[in-house]
């Protein structure tokens, strides 16, 4: 009898679950709780203050427009002009705000763009009276204001190019100093073409020189280059007036190629119309084969 009354004995497997269920329940309850402290102090910190709070100081310290601010992970590439005046300038210029003159406003331009390009692009730059350096957005690289500044004034007409320097343009005086230093101590290959020395009417070889700039014109004029010799070979001659007569010769040298580029319209029309009809059917006859 008392045999009935005992209770089977427990299996090692009924042991171990009995076990694991009692541990189990208060390890998920206490987990649930974390995980629920843990969202309520992120939801608190992450979303609402941090976020919010960063938000609103670059509001603040944001004058004017959007920053175009700069990654530093990323090469930078120039934005084009109507792209840094839309993000940047159009907050004043748009509107023509606190007498800024206003885009497209051909009377409000005329006269700044009279003062030339390197004035408006100095004062682009470092600002003018209520005209902000940069417009505002220190981070705008001096290419890029340059380019806004072109795409602004040229909206009006005028044909500036956004370069960062434009060339200097030497005097009268300084082209006839320039002229007599060339006559002494350049001529003698320049004006002949000894040597290989480009002839000043020599439009083909000017043309890439002159679109090289005139600082590496100067630097092969006083150092020399290839077959060049420094300063004409006259090592004497001082680095000003090689500088000068180098002046010289790319005035003259520009003189030639605009003679050229006068002259070429009025060939043109005439060669054209006789080609073309002549050129088109042969062009398709070979696209069939
Ligand atoms: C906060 C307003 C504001 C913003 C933004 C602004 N400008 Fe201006 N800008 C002005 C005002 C005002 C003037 C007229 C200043 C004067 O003549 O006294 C001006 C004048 C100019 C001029 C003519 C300067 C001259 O010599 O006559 C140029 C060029 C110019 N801005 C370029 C820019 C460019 C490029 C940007 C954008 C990168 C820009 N501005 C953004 C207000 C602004
Ligand atoms: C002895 C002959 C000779 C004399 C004198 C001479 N040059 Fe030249 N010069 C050359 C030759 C040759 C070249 C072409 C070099 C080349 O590119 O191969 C040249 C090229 C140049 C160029 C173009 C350089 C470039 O980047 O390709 C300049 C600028 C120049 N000379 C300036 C001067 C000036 C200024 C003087 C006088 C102070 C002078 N040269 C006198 C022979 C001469």
């Amino acid at each position: 009898m008392s045999h009935d009354n005992e209770m089977s004995p427990t299996t090692p497997r009924q042991f171990s679950l009995a076990l694991l269920g009692g541990l189990l329940a208060p390890l998920v309850a206490i987990l649930l709780i974390i995980g629920y402290a843990v969202a309520i102090q992120g939801e608190q910190t992450d979303a609402n203050t941090a976020d919010a709070q960063d938000r609103e100081v670059r509001a603040r310290i944001q004058p004017y427009g959007t920053s175009l601010a700069i990654d530093p992970n990323v090469p930078h590439v120039d934005r084009t002009g109507e792209v840094v005046y839309t993000e940047v300038c159009a907050s004043c210029h748009g509107s023509g705000a606190i007498g800024s003159p206003k885009f497209k406003d051909a009377g409000a331009w005329a006269k700044r763009n009279a003062q030339g390009y390197n004035t408006l692009l100095t004062h682009a730059l470092k600002g003018f009276n209520k005209m902000p350096a940069r417009g505002g957005d220190a981070d705008l690289t001096d290419q890029e204001v340059a380019n806004a500044v072109v795409y602004m004034t040229n909206a009006v007409g005028s044909k500036f190019a956004a370069v960062l320097q434009q060339e200097r343009i030497p005097s009268a005086g300084e082209l006839a100093k320039g002229k007599a230093v060339y006559d002494k101590e350049c001529a003698t290959c320049h004006a002949s073409g000894m040597t290989g020395a480009q002839k000043l009417n020599d439009v083909a070889a000017w043309k890439p020189l002159i679109k090289g700039g005139m600082e590496a014109l100067y630097l092969s004029a006083v150092n020399g280059t290839n077959t060049a010799p420094a300063k004409g070979g006259n090592l004497k001659l001082s680095d000003a007036d090689a500088r000068l007569a180098t002046d010289y010769m790319v005035s003259e040298a520009k003189a030639a190629i605009a003679k050229a580029a006068a002259t070429k319209p009025v060939t043109k029309p005439a060669t054209q119309p006789a080609t073309k009809p002549a050129t088109k059917p042969a062009e398709k006859t070979s696209e069939k084969k």
